[in-house]
């Protein structure tokens, strides 16, 4: 508390981000970070970038990268936004499109940011649940509102939707933004880019964090059509005309074009995130129907907030989520499979040595 604040200030409950220890020996499953390196191509277009041009500012529209993006998905660069991670590309969503009065609607077990925003930006938003088997039932979000959010995979369930129930979304409410945030959307499950053109109120929301595994260079991006592009760009340059710095620039954009290197990765993570959640099962453990880089899971006869400091005494770190519906339950980021198997023998352990 301090006389300076604002009385906004008083009023925030800010977000509070997986822990990034320094320790570096740990397995750090917390984040849903990439257990494997960039594109070699990013890194190399990152060290090539000419220091001399850091003295002057980057390209405040990112276009180069805007139309690497467009281009992938067959968009011009007028339908692609940029910005400082996911987070920012959200966060100017929220403000730019969400204050018509009514509350925002999205589910209840869902990332923990989109509440925040309407914290700091007064919206109200109502919580709509899941079902008993934690997925989004697409009906309830009819009604009044001032738009909807909806994480596709969700996070941390990591269940996704198909593109018909997205499709169901965008009608439900034709007059509001539907924003479909993809952060994990390359680890199987099917992207709403292709309806772009079909729906005016559609935001796609995508980030370099998970599966470029760029998390440490900020940047995130939305496709929609020019009008929401626009009403983006005019709240960015209301902030910060310069988001995403040089290195950013020349970095995103290696990386978009080094598609080979993207199908692999992902691979590597889908096939071990099968061996996680097999071993898992085999442990008594219950796994959701992941389609994102981390597996949402619980044991049926254990204290989820337990088994994390277990695991974190073994130097693993998970996410446990405070919460009613989240109590029971693990976000485990699929590492390497070595670090899978550490995981899972480490669990084998907690659970024989202290038994019921
Ligand atoms: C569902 C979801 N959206 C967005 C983000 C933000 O990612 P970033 O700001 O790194 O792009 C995250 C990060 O964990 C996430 O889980």
């Amino acid at each position: 508390m301090s006389r300076f604040w604002s009385p906004l200030v008083h009023k925030l409950t800010p977000y509070v981000p997986g822990e990034q220890p320094k320790m570096t020996d740990l397995i750090k499953l917390n984040t849903n970070e990439s257990p494997y390196g960039p594109s070699p191509r990013a890194l190399e277009a990152i060290r090539a970038a000419d220091n001399d041009t850091l003295r002057l500012y980057p390209d405040p529209e990112a276009l180069a990268l805007r139309t690497a993006l467009g281009a992938r998905v067959g968009l011009g660069p007028e339908y692609v936004f940029v910005g400082n991670g996911s987070d920012e590309v959200l966060a100017h969503a929220f403000q730019a499109f969400f204050a018509h009065g009514e509350p925002l609607l999205f589910p209840d077990v869902t990332y923990s940011f989109y509440k925040v925003y309407c914290g700091l930006y007064s919206l109200p938003f109502r919580n709509v649940p899941l079902t008993d088997d934690m997925q989004v039932n697409v009906a309830d979000y009819a009604g009044p509102c001032s738009g909807v959010v909806v994480a596709n995979p969700n996070a941390p369930t990591g269940i996704a939707l198909d593109l018909a129930e997205v499709r169901k979304l965008l009608e439900l409410q034709p007059n509001r933004v539907v924003l479909i945030d993809e952060a994990y959307v390359d680890f199987g499950a099917e992207s709403a880019v292709s309806l772009i053109k079909e729906y005016p109120n559609l935001l796609v929301v995508q980030t370099f964090s998970k599966s470029r595994a760029l998390a440490g260079l900020r940047v995130g991006f939305a496709f929609g059509q020019p009008e929401l592009i626009e009403g983006l760009v005019r709240i960015k340059d209301s902030f910060n005309s310069y988001p995403l710095d040089r290195l950013a620039q020349v970095g995103a954009t290696a990386a978009v074009e080094d598609e080979a290197w993207l199908a692999t990765s992902v691979q590597k993570v889908v096939a071990s995130r099968t061996v996680l959640a097999e071993g898992l099962q085999k442990l008594g453990f219950d796994v959701l129907p992941s389609k994102a880089n981390f597996v949402y899971t619980r044991h049926p006869n254990r204290n989820a907030a337990e088994l994390a400091t277990q695991l974190r005494e073994r130097a693993i770190i998970v996410r446990h989520l405070r919460g009613e519906r989240t109590a029971a339950w693990l976000r485990i980021t699929v590492g390497t499979d070595q670090q899978c198997e550490t995981l899972l023998s480490a669990l084998r352990d907690i659970l024989c040595s202290n038994s019921l």
